[in-house]
């Protein structure tokens, strides 16, 4: 974000056009809770964005592909180049699944092979837009004990490469979300993290591969003639799943996180059936997302098993707009911020609210909750436009993106509870 100006376009809509699945409406009274005693689940942790499942089914040719280009340099370490490698495809189709996926199976070989190997993943929506932020965050998770005060990003850099060779260590790096970064950064990530092997060009070098996730190319013409070039062609594509191809995963899903028979055949096709179309478009958050929140509604009513009414009433209820993840991935004052916008949403008629009414309920809120508000509330602003959480008409009319009229009430409802809870 790095201080950028609140811009006066209207910002994009989502690039491929999806639009990711709320959560809201049956949220609070669930969260934390174990499948013990449930009818319905058996353990609703396995439907949760966090959870890495082993089995990724219609994701092994991208899987075989990562690989062939990694698993060999365990024979020779320290002996072959820095490959890099670009994973990209539309949202919820699985890029960062099978990255975490593979990196686990990177590891634990390299294990098996005594060969000192990590993978480090960074998320630029969540260890930082630029350089800086996120070259500390891969510091603390490679090497934790190097202290990065008052260090360039350069710097930062040479003692990642130094603390790697001081522990006969290899790494493997990815940074997800490279799209995003780019929209709101100039700074050279790409031009760094592809020339690590220049920085001692005598010594091998020990990062050993660098993965860049993003849902398009799009961010390719940020980058000059030369990091176009180091960047390569290693592309791997995650097309969007099919409703046959949903169906199949879900049903992998569904037996770790469901008790036998709670969830019936009708339910899985129905579910596949509406996440493969248009607006879904095959995003494999929003399945699980209808899945945990029937489930939810399912075990609340008292019902034995998930039925195609409560997905249909959870799909009805609530609205396609903004997932738990984009949630979870806001600070506190980001939350606070968005907040705001949806308690003034919510007292009135008219589905926009003005840039310094924002500002004040932003302040009264921090007040409210004894914190002090950030000091560049424009800032705040700036990154839920980028996040494509909140949409911009002008400086008079900001709302929340892709909420259709006749339901922002029930729509904010939920959102509401979600922040709270
Ligand atoms: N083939 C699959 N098998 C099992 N679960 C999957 C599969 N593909 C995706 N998922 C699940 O769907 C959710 C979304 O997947 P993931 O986060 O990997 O998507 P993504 O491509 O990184 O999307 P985005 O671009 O929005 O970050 C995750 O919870 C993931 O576990
Ligand atoms: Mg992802």
């Amino acid at each position: 974000m790095g201080g950028t100006p609140l811009s006066l376009s209207t910002p994009s809509p989502s690039p491929n056009g999806a639009c990711p699945y709320i959560r809201g409406k049956f949220e609070t009274e669930f969260s934390g809770e174990s499948g013990l005693g449930s009818l319905i689940f058996r353990d609703r942790d396995k439907l949760s964005p966090r959870y890495v499942p082993s089995s990724l089914p219609h994701r092994e040719a991208q899987l075989e592909t990562l690989s062939s280009f990694y698993m060999y340099k365990l024979d020779r370490p320290g002996g072959s180049y820095l490959t890099c490698c670009q994973l990209i495809g539309p949202v919820g189709t699985g890029k960062t699944a099978c990255i975490l996926n593979f990196g686990r199976a990177f590891e634990s070989e390299a294990v098996k092979r005594r060969v000192k190997l990590r993978h480090a993943y960074l998320n630029c929506k969540v260890d930082g837009s630029n350089r800086y932020k996120l070259y500390r965050n891969l510091l603390s998770k490679v090497a934790p004990e190097v202290s990065t005060g008052g260090m360039s990003p350069e710097e930062m850099l040479h003692q990642l490469l130094e603390y790697l060779e001081a522990e006969k260590m290899f790494l493997m790096i990815t940074v997800d979300e490279v799209g995003y970064f780019y929209r709101g950064s100039s700074e050279p990530l790409i031009y760094d993290l592809t020339r690590l092997n220049e920085i001692y060009p005598y010594k091998p070098c020990r990062v050993v591969g660098v993965a860049f996730i993003s849902r398009s190319l799009e961010f390719h013409d940020k980058l000059d003639e030369s990091e176009r070039s180091t960047l390569g062609r290693l592309i791997i594509s995650f097309p969007k799943y099919t409703a046959s191809q949903v169906r199949d995963i879900l049903e992998e899903r569904v037996e770790e996180a469901f008790q036998p028979g709670a969830v019936s055949e009708d339910v899985l096709d129905f579910v596949s059936e509406i996440v493969a179309d248009p607006p879904i478009n095959g995003d494999m958050r929003v399945a699980l997302d209808l899945l945990y929140y029937a489930g939810t509604l399912a075990e609340n009513m008292g019902a034995e098993r998930v039925r195609p009414e409560h997905v249909r009433r959870v799909y009805g209820e609530t609205h396609p707009a903004i997932t738990t993840q984009d949630i979870i991935e806001l600070d506190v004052h980001e939350k606070l911020a968005l907040y705001a916008l949806l308690r003034l949403l919510e007292g009135r008629a008219s589905p926009y609210a003005t840039l310094s009414e924002i500002r004040d309920e932003y302040e009264f809120i921090c007040e409210e909750r004894g914190l002090e508000p950030r000091g560049c509330f424009e800032e705040l602003m700036q990154e839920l436009l980028d996040r494509q959480i909140v949409e911009m008409k002008s400086l008079l009319k900001f709302t929340i993106c892709d909420v259709p009229a006749g339901k922002l009430r029930a729509y904010l409802n939920g959102l509401l509870r979600r922040l709270e809870g």
